[in-house]
């Protein structure tokens, strides 16, 4: 993991929280995640055409936490990289926090992909097939709230809309979806 050590407290005072943004009634221009794209690069340029949130690809937190190599290649930002989701593939309240707890000082926040359809990341457990588990990703939305210090640390979980959206949102308490 690269950066330049920048305390996330220094980025909050300079500009908004995401859940402040979402409730400030304004618009929020949001670069999505992007596996192979959204890196520190592509964020530096849309943020220079006014995108207000930035996520991070999709990083497999098991790799993540278990491995240096892993979090020097995927995971890299500056002091002007924020506000910053980083956006985690995960099956493990457990790793989702350890890995939740080491991008904490240089983001705003972590995203549970619950979205993605390919076939590896579905065998694996991660992505698309979370859908059906909510008691999972509740699980692991809670252990990441009780395991970081900072509140003001989003928890969201990324979805495809579609009719079980409703049934998700309710038992899985996110700071949005
Ligand atoms: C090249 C590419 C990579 C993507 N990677 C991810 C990813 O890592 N995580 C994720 O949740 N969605 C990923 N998506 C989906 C996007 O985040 C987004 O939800 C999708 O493109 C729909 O938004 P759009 O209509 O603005 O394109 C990816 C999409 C593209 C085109």
């Amino acid at each position: 993991m690269r950066s330049d050590s920048i305390p996330i407290t220094v980025c909050q005072e300079r500009k908004k929280d995401p859940i402040e943004m979402f409730h400030s009634g304004q618009l929020v221009k949001i670069c999505a995640p992007m596996v192979r794209y959204s890196k520190l690069a592509f964020r530096t340029l849309v943020r220079k055409y006014s995108c207000d949130l930035c996520y991070t690809p999709m990083i497999v937190a098991a790799d993540f936490v278990r491995s240096v190599k892993a979090r020097d290649s995927e995971f890299t930002t500056n002091q002007g990289d924020c506000p910053l989701i980083v956006q985690f593939a995960a099956n493990d309240a457990r790793l989702l926090s350890d890995a939740a707890q080491i991008v904490c000082p240089y983001a705003n926040g972590i995203d549970i992909n619950c979205g993605c359809p390919q076939r590896w990341a579905v065998a694996e457990g991660y992505g698309a097939c979370l859908i059906n588990k909510p008691e999972l990703v509740q699980d692991m939305v809670k252990q990441v709230r009780n395991q970081v210090e900072n509140p003001r640390f989003s928890v969201s979980v990324k979805i495809r809309c579609d009719g079980c959206k409703r049934t998700f949102i309710k038992p899985c308490n996110v700071c949005w979806i």
